[in-house]
């Protein structure tokens, strides 16, 4: 872990990647437990330090790719073991059995593209479970994520933490991704980024169009509706992301986090923050320790969140995403241990694998510099990278995902 006041950026030049770190003065104690480290934070630098490509490749190797496949390896040889097993958690996080039809009814779904696509059949695997509840708290997963850091394992998190939140996920809502199925034969869903792009697009009624509507972190819609549209189905965050976007976007009016009485939130597990805030969330109580102590769930959630509320993606999703789709170079440098996908990212991957149609919106694409880094900004911000995120890697893969005909990217 890094010490409490260092935040890692990463500042992207023409092609190559350059990393900066951003140490603001105080390094002193060391913060087990959490990352300090933001993907999505203001606030200016106190100091700054850039290496070239080769000095980052020059630095030790703290993940090892090796170890990342072998997570996402062992994510896929527990499930099989739990399909052959006699009471196996059902992975797929979709509908409940009875709203399932046997085989999708849509003509065209993406996962049919996938099967025949030469790149991606190979990669995408829609056995890994996505998201995570009660019935999966058994000893098999507690062994295999105990060692292995979050937010792709447990390590640090103690047993009775995590057993007390997960017995919490028991509502059938928890294990399926959409409570009810759309009238159409397919799922459609739009997934919205924050980028810049967005700006001026008018594509506001083409997202609501979508069946389902997936938004994240400083989501700001009041005075952009024609540009993003109003509906959303899917909040995803991790706490981390949530209170920081609160607190950089509050001045773009994102004031409150997004309630209505159909919305779901998803949680990406990415410390111990997020399970002690999803119990309270759930039992409808602050937040009893850490570093949310005292907070109040309802601030973000509304007054009736209940279990049927949340979403929490699998550890073994993440470790999964990692290793197929986003593997990056920052994984050996230094800070590797701290690289994981962007919140983006993984709500769009949540939606490949789970919807039968994919439009993205407000995500990285060629052109990036022709654009403010966030929609909502009065005046143009480049893009701004973090050292924990590889956003020039991202960029590569929705591109290829759209080229291949898996997902449609909104270019311009
Ligand atoms: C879920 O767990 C809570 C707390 O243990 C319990 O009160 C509730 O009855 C359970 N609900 C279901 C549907 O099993
Ligand atoms: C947003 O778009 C408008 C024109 O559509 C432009 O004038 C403005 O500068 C853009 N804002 C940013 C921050 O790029």
């Amino acid at each position: 872990m890094l010490p409490p006041g260092v935040r890692v950026c990463c500042m992207a030049r023409r092609n190559r990647i350059c990393v900066c770190l951003l140490a603001v003065l105080t390094v002193s104690t060391v913060l087990y437990g959490h990352y300090y480290i933001t993907s999505e934070s203001p606030g200016s630098p106190k100091a700054r330090a850039s290496w070239s490509q080769q000095t980052v490749d020059q630095l030790s190797i703290q993940s090892l790719p090796g170890e990342v496949e072998r997570a996402a390896n062992d994510a896929e040889e527990r499930t099989e073991k739990r399909q052959t097993a006699p009471n196996h958690v059902p992975e797929r996080a979709k509908f409940p059995p009875s709203q399932e039809k046997s085989g999708s009814p849509c003509q065209g779904s993406l996962k049919s593209k996938v099967k025949t696509d030469p790149l991606y059949g190979e990669r995408f695997s829609f056995n890994v479970p996505v998201l995570m509840w009660d019935k999966h708290f058994t000893p098999v997963t507690w062994n295999s994520l105990r060692d292995r850091k979050v937010p792709y394992g447990w390590h640090g998190i103690s047993y009775s933490v995590l057993s007390s939140t997960l017995k919490l996920m028991n509502d059938s809502a928890n294990s399926w991704l959409f409570d009810a199925r759309p009238s159409g034969n397919c799922i459609r869903c739009a997934v919205v980024g924050n980028g810049g792009i967005l700006n001026g697009s008018r594509q506001g009624k083409a997202i609501d169009d979508h069946d389902f509507v997936f938004r994240l972190n400083g989501a700001v819609i009041q005075g952009f509706e024609k540009d993003v549209g109003t509906k959303t189905s899917f909040y995803g965050f991790s706490v981390n992301t949530m209170k920081n976007s609160l607190i950089a976007y509050e001045v773009y009016g994102f004031t409150k986090i997004p309630q209505s009485e159909d919305l779901r939130y998803i949680f990406i597990p990415s410390d111990l923050r997020d399970y002690l805030m999803l119990k309270s969330s759930i039992l409808g109580i602050p937040v009893p320790e850490g570093y949310d102590k005292g907070d109040q769930p309802s601030k973000y959630f509304g007054p009736q969140a209940s279990a049927k509320k949340f979403k929490l993606l699998h550890p073994d999703f993440l470790a999964y995403v990692r290793s197929r789709f986003l593997r990056s170079e920052i994984m050996k440098s230094k800070f590797g241990y701290l690289y994981m996908p962007s919140t983006g990212a993984l709500m769009l991957l949540t939606a490949l694998h789970t919807c039968d149609q994919v439009s993205a919106y407000g995500f990285i694409t060629d052109s990036y510099q022709d654009f403010s880094d966030h929609y909502y900004e009065r005046v143009k911000k480049p893009l701004l990278f973090y050292a924990n995120h590889d956003m020039l890697l991202e960029a590569k893969l929705w591109k290829s995902l759209h080229q291949h005909g898996i997902m449609k990217l909104y270019q311009r």
